[in-house]
């Protein structure tokens, strides 16, 4: 593809023929016949115009090096046999962002209280302009988002992606897993009708079944004796301000280690010999297949 000139910065352009007419910066052939013409002022103003986007990316690039870090991001190699499971983990990012983005929306006009919550979400999806398609994808979302971090997560257990050296993006991944998890369920309660108040009865209850910490954690959730007004502001600060936090922070990190380790190929791909010297004690030996060269017996 054909970067476009005035995206590059004018030093870096590659310099016309010398003596080809017109050709950026050049003089032309011959200056007798056709002698210099000033640009107008006109034309220097569209000149420095044209500058204008190189110039600030430059500035930019300057003061943050984000070419070295993006050339790095978007040309590093993928492996052979790369596929469309590869795009789960970028499709369940993708889910998160959604998550994220109508969630602000529905947080403007969403109220956490025992008495106005109910009304709040009726308003949102009655009188609010968008507001039940709004309610509607983050409703959804959340179960598309559950689905693809759990295809994601079987996409890279198959492929043995959780091997070395990327064991520790794969707990990452467990936590995120689990945080998604807590997302749902906390979110779950907020509209505070029957069904989200049974089911966070019931849901804080298993908690409270776990061994050692599990009396520990459902008293937490519940924030009370019963599950009332402490309970859904506890539901709503971990939903909203906890979990994003930490999801974003991990997210981020998972992604670092994605670029830095690359993505492993799928199993069926079969891996190139590695081309590297051999070592001294088999050239001392003899090289190039001859007999008695030390060559493994496999080779
Ligand atoms: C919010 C949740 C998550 C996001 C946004 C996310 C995002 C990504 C992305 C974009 C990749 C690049 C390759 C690909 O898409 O397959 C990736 C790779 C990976 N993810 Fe996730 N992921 C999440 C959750 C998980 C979970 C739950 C696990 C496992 C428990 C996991 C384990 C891994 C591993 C091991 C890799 C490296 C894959 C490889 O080397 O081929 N991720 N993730």
């Amino acid at each position: 593809m054909k970067i476009p000139d005035s995206i590059i910065p004018a030093p870096l352009r590659k310099p016309a023929k010398p003596g080809a007419s017109g050709a950026k910066g050049q003089a032309p052939s011959d200056l007798k016949t056709s002698p210099p013409q000033r640009p107008s002022d006109a034309q220097r103003l569209g000149d420095r115009a044209k500058e204008t986007p190189a110039d600030v990316l430059a500035w930019v690039d300057q003061r943050t090096g984000a070419t070295g870090f993006l050339t790095g991001m978007l040309y590093r190699k993928v492996p052979k046999g790369t596929n469309w499971f590869y795009t789960l983990g970028s499709a369940t990012l993708f889910a998160f962002i959604v998550q994220a983005t109508t969630g602000v929306f529905l947080a403007m006009f969403y109220t956490p209280s025992t008495t106005q919550a109910y009304a709040s979400i009726a308003h949102i999806n009655n009188d609010v302009p968008l507001g039940a398609f709004v309610h509607g994808m983050h409703k959804w979302g959340s179960s598309v988002m559950v689905i693809l971090i759990f295809l994601h997560m079987g996409r890279t257990f198959f492929f043995g992606a959780y091997k070395y050296p990327r064991e520790l993006n794969w707990v990452i991944g467990v936590v995120l897993l689990i945080l998604t998890m807590t997302m749902a369920f906390t979110g779950y309660l907020l509209p505070f009708d029957q069904r989200s108040f049974w089911a966070s009865v019931v849901g804080i209850n298993i908690n409270g079944t776990g061994p050692i910490v599990g009396p520990y954690l459902s008293d937490f959730l519940r924030a009370g004796p019963e599950l009332g007004a402490t309970t859904l502001s506890r539901f709503y600060a971990i939903h909203m301000l906890l979990l994003p936090g930490a999801i974003i922070a991990l997210i981020g990190a998972h992604l670092y280690l994605v670029v830095k380790l690359g993505t492993t190929a799928p199993p069926w791909v079969r891996g190139e010999k590695p081309k590297v010297a051999a070592p001294v004690s088999r050239l001392d030996a003899g090289a190039n297949g001859a007999p008695g060269n030390g060559a493994s017996p496999t080779s």
